[in-house]
């Protein structure tokens, strides 16, 4: 899945851009404060109806303005030529619009489906050095872009556990009624398990493969480690049923996917404590390309990856590592640097689909395809 075009009303500084014929690689060059984040943060807008830096979707919208809007074409991964629309409008209010193919759509996951996104920015850290949720999301992300049948079984978990939960909290509780949303929980949280850890099994050596381009010295070091979030040797149910008092004791529910994570190991220690900033980088780098290689290999189309502001961290060998990378890939790119050679400089030669847009002060101007 790759945008076409893309159409921007009031985001940010950007009041209105139309971008049409984007390439693979689509460079954002300017400087600081020119709208560069903005045109990322447009696109993520598109494609998850939200802000990519956990800020609100308020401080998306142009001040003085009540909406912001934006607009694309998304092509089909299987019906080659042909485009689906994708709008999204936020307002101050919080209200959100989402319309695919000119219908509106009532649930995120049908606008996600058709415009994956990998974000790569100075937040990607926290996928590392952040609490375990970050790295759940990263997980389902994955999950459900290469089995949307997921989604019912992490749903159906979501609303057991806070029923149960809710149950707990109430104290005086009847047995059977515990034993009712236990039992559904066991269910989900048994599938919304398997899903995760089959995935992980392919993840696992992907990641392993990149790590070994982009960190050689680290690579035999680094390990990933899922943790399902319960015995790994009992069954959900089980371990369930053996902590069922000291979940009464204490309100809430204690084991389940809900407390699952996937630690970052070098050498046995935890990559966030021991790792430099810029290596941190590439190995998130690293589990953000293996995702987008899994999504492709399994038939699901490629995703398309909003990079900012690359070389912060990196030196250039490294950043054309990355670049090399995702190059290889074929994903759609949309990239942003200062000045247009800190991207051009580091992008193999060979790969000719790139388009380069100048911003200044919210405007955008094609800036040619040349490399200079
Ligand atoms: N809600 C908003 N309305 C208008 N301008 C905004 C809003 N939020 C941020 N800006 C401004 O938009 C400009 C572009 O920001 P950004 O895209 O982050 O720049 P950069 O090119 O450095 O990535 C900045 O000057 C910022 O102050
Ligand atoms: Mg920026």
């Amino acid at each position: 899945m790759s945008l076409t075009r893309l159409q921007i009303n009031h985001v940010r500084n950007l009041k209105q851009v139309k971008l049409r014929d984007l390439a693979q690689v689509n460079v954002f060059f300017g400087r600081n404060g020119s709208g560069k984040t903005s045109v990322l943060e447009a696109v993520h807008l598109l494609g998850m109806a939200r802000s990519f830096r956990g800020s609100s979707v308020k401080s998306l919208i142009t001040h003085g303005q009540t909406h912001c809007v934006t607009f694309g074409v998304a092509n089909s991964p299987t019906i080659p030529g042909v485009g689906i629309s994708l709008g999204v409008q936020r307002s101050l209010a919080g209200e959100a619009v989402i319309k695919v193919a000119g219908s509106p759509v009532k649930s995120l996951a049908q606008l996600v489906e058709h415009l994956p996104l990998q974000v790569i920015n100075a937040d990607s850290f926290e996928l590392l050095t952040g609490s375990p949720a970050a790295r759940r999301q990263y997980l389902d992300w994955g999950v459900f872009h290469v089995e949307h049948r997921f989604l019912e079984q992490w749903q159906r978990f979501q609303r057991c556990i806070k029923q149960r939960n809710k149950l707990l909290r109430h104290g005086k509780i009847r047995d059977q009624e515990l034993a009712v949303w236990t039992r559904d929980l066991a269910s989900s949280g048994e599938a919304t398990g398997d899903y995760r850890r089959n995935y992980f099994k392919l993840l696992a050596p992907r990641f392993k493969a990149i790590a070994r381009q982009l960190l050689p010295a680290l690579a035999d070091g680094l390990e990933l480690r899922y943790h399902q979030g319960w015995d790994r040797q009992s069954t959900y149910e089980s371990a369930l049923e053996a902590s069922v008092s000291s979940d009464m004791e204490q309100g809430y529910t204690h084991v389940g996917p809900q407390r699952a994570d996937i630690r970052v190991l070098i050498d046995g220690r935890l990559a966030a404590e021991t790792l430099s900033r810029g290596q941190q980088k590439l190995v998130v780098c690293g589990l953000k390309l293996a995702q987008g290689q899994l999504m492709a290999e399994y038939g699901k189309g490629s995703c398309t990856y909003l990079v900012d502001d690359l070389p912060s961290e990196l030196d250039q060998d490294h950043s054309r590592q990355v670049c090399e990378l995702l190059a290889a890939m074929k994903a759609q790119v949309f990239i942003t640097c200062i000045d247009r050679a800190d991207i051009t400089s580091v992008w193999p030669e060979e790969d000719s689909d790139i388009a380069l847009f100048h911003v200044e002060q919210g405007t955008i101007t094609p800036a040619g395809i040349s490399a200079g």
